[in-house]
């Protein structure tokens, strides 16, 4: 039997210490919307931990860092699979579901790391080290994962390298990525010169301010962050890592060196965990609203495509990561 649907003025409870009532009015409409939608579509929605409230709490089904959107992937049981997060989490979606219809709402989210490099930068890599095995962080294109041989996430980088048995690896695109696990383990890491563009501003200095401003204050740091950042920071790892922590550890203060909606989203976990929000916006993840999913939904669009011939070799390199 099919159940009631949930509606919009229900779901404001889940949100209301990160949404004030007077943005609700702008929102619901859209959530009721896409709601019907979703049932009419046979549709789920996934989406990233650095989505906004509205749609992280009120629409979507399945939440997650990039591993996790990334395993729960392969269980879909829908049509249509809409991805609220960034172009390259649509790919690797669609890479797992060959045969469904994925949906990214604007396809110009995309990923300063998945612009530092391309598939011909790879093969050069691969010339200048010949045998060195290439570990590709799924901040990436399909064409660029068709060219390793396997892919990690910042919540299995560590385990991806010590998989492979080998004294040195190449690790593309994320310097910063490659640097904090290199700072982990004895294998050899040859790095790109990749950035994100939202971790990497912060600084050691940002830090020992915000120690000074909130005493006690436990830093949470995102390992696309530089070197200096993680070293000084209470702990570091994925974005669900980072939530993961709040909820076992409980600080009475935290900040997370990371995307803003990520505090928002725990927050409402976690009312008795006072977040501390110096935090960078992803100009990115936030081209995705309720609007577009909404028009994603009506219209089909826009309907995410992989080249065969690069689908089966970059689902391959995704899979072998899934199995680590
Ligand atoms: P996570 O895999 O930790 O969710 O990170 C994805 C991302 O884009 C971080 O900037
Ligand atoms: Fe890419 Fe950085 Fe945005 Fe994540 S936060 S999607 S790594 S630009």
């Amino acid at each position: 039997m099919i159940g009631a649907l949930p509606t919009a003025a229900s779901l404001y409870e889940r949100v209301r210490r990160v949404i004030p009532p007077i943005e609700w009015p702008a929102f619901a409409d859209d959530i009721d919307a896409i709601l019907a939608l979703k049932r009419q579509r046979n549709a789920v929605i996934l989406a990233h931990n650095y989505q906004t409230p509205e749609i992280f709490h009120c629409v979507a089904d399945i939440v997650g860092d990039s591993l996790a959107l990334a395993r729960k992937a392969m269980s879909v049981d829908a049509d249509v699979i809409v991805l609220a997060g960034v172009h390259f989490m649509a790919e690797t979606a669609k890479l797992l579901n060959p045969d469904k219809t994925v949906l990214i709402p604007d396809l110009a989210a995309g990923c300063s790391l998945a612009d530092s490099i391309t598939a011909e930068d790879v093969r050069l890599m691969r010339q200048r080290y010949p045998g060195v095995p290439v570990i590709t962080y799924v901040n990436t294109s399909a064409a660029v994962k068709a060219e390793s041989d396997i892919c990690c996430t910042s919540g299995n980088a560590l385990a991806v390298v010590k998989s492979l048995g080998v004294p040195r690896v190449i690790m593309l695109p994320d310097e910063y990525l490659a640097k904090n696990i290199a700072a982990q383990t004895k294998v050899e890491i040859i790095a790109w010169k990749g950035r994100c563009e939202v971790h990497e501003r912060f600084t050691a200095a940002d830090i020992r301010e915000l120690r000074e401003a909130h005493p006690g204050v436990t830093v949470l740091a995102h390992p696309e962050c530089p070197p200096e950042v993680v070293t000084v920071a209470d702990f570091a790892g994925s974005t669900a890592a980072m939530s993961d922590y709040v909820g076992r550890h409980k600080p009475a203060r935290v900040v997370l060196m990371t995307e803003c909606s990520m505090s928002d989203n725990v927050a409402v976990e976690h009312p008795e965990v006072e977040f501390v929000r110096p935090c960078n916006l992803c100009p990115h993840m936030k081209r995705i609203t309720l609007a577009n999913i909404r028009t994603a939904l009506e219209e089909t669009r826009h309907i995410v495509t992989i080249d065969p011939r690069v689908a089966e070799r970059a689902r391959w390199a995704v899979e072998r990561m899934l199995f680590v």
